[in-house]
């Protein structure tokens, strides 16, 4: 069976940097306190014309490039997002007529912060039945507009940006050869961000905090670390693989200090992951795709390079994936 395989990549930062001494400003905290406790230094963050469809199209068009696919030869544009700048029609539908995919399918998915490698494992399911399809995997955010720019326990943490790949069935050895995803909705409110009038207000009480992102940063990071080592642990066990086996690591930027907890626990050396938080924050679903699409273009990996994925979100979702570059 053919496996979804990485074409082309790309991605889309927004222009404006937020650094930690701009935040100081903003809101009682330190660039001491955010570095130390989250390794983050900067983060971008979208202005007019760089809406989440307009970024996620940029990187797409950049992806495609990269892959020399044209648009009208896809067959799907899927974006994985949790900050649609609407509802409906979906992200995937602008971005479709943005760049032109007209005979393309489109739709969004909502998995958090693991968006995108749910997607991953979608766009595999799809290739694994017709493998000539070629898909469009894109994670975009622009959490900016969803974060409580007075709430210093969350502000400090999130980024916007994109990240695209085009993906195709590739030839034997190459392309996704396992994932393990999991979710625990139970846990829903220890990280959480409300629809805009997802109640009726004359109803239930609403604040101005009604609509941004919630979080109980202790418990998800705790979470967040159990989560991604169960996962990555049983992906490698269910392939007879090791940690030594894989080439690169990148995980879902969150928290450098999440990571090193992860790194610790996995026995993983430190140039084996790939870490940018520091200069974006956590963009959710854009965040792997971004360090994919860096670490494509730095030439990091190479033809057969077993790489792994693992991620963590609201929801909770989490989960891991291997791929064979
Ligand atoms: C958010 C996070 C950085 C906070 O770090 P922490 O060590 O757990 O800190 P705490 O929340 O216990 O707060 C410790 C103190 O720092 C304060 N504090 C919180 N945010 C602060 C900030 N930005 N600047 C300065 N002080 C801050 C708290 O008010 C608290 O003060 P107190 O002791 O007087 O009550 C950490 O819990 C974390 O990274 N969690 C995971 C978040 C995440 O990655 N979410 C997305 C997952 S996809």
């Amino acid at each position: 069976m053919k496996r979804a395989t990485v074409l082309g990549t790309g991605s889309c930062l927004p222009k404006r940097k937020l650094t930690n001494f701009d935040l100081e400003k903003m809101v009682e905290t330190s660039d001491e306190w955010i570095t130390t406790r989250t390794g983050i230094r900067t983060r971008r963050i979208s202005g007019p014309g760089e809406e989440n469809y307009l970024l996620a199209a940029k990187a797409a068009r950049r992806a495609l490039r990269n892959a020399e696919v044209k648009a009208r030869d896809l067959d799907l544009v899927l974006v994985a997002t949790m900050t649609p700048h609407m509802i409906m029609p979906s992200c995937a539908c602008f971005v479709q007529a943005e760049i032109g995919a007209g005979n393309a399918f489109a739709y969004d998915l909502n998995a958090a912060c693991s968006g995108y490698l749910y997607g991953l494992d979608l766009a595999d399911k799809y290739i694994g039945s017709r493998p000539g399809m070629k898909i469009l995997l894109i994670g975009s955010e622009t959490l900016s507009a969803r974060v409580n720019w007075q709430d210093r326990n969350t502000c400090i943490l999130f980024g916007d940006g994109a990240g695209a790949c085009v993906l195709s069935g590739g030839s034997r050895g190459h392309g996704v050869l396992d994932a393990h995803l999991g979710s625990d909705g139970r846990l829903w409110n220890l990280l959480y961000m409300n629809s805009p009038k997802s109640c009726n207000p004359a109803l239930e009480q609403s604040s101005d905090d009604c609509c941004s992102i919630q979080m109980s940063g202790r418990d998800v990071f705790k979470h967040a670390v159990r989560a991604m080592e169960n996962s990555v642990q049983e992906l490698l066990r269910r392939n007879t693989l090791t940690m030594d086996d894989v080439a690169l690591m990148i995980p879902h930027q969150a928290n450098v200090r999440i990571l090193h907890k992860l790194m610790e626990r996995l026995g993983v050396a430190a140039e084996k992951v790939y870490i940018n938080v520091d200069k974006y924050g956590n963009t959710s679903a854009a965040s792997i795709p971004i360090a994919l699409d860096e670490v494509h273009r730095q030439g990091r990996i190479k033809g057969g390079d077993l790489l792994l994925f693992c991620s963590f979100g609201g929801g909770f979702t989490w989960g891991s994936m291997l791929m064979h570059w």
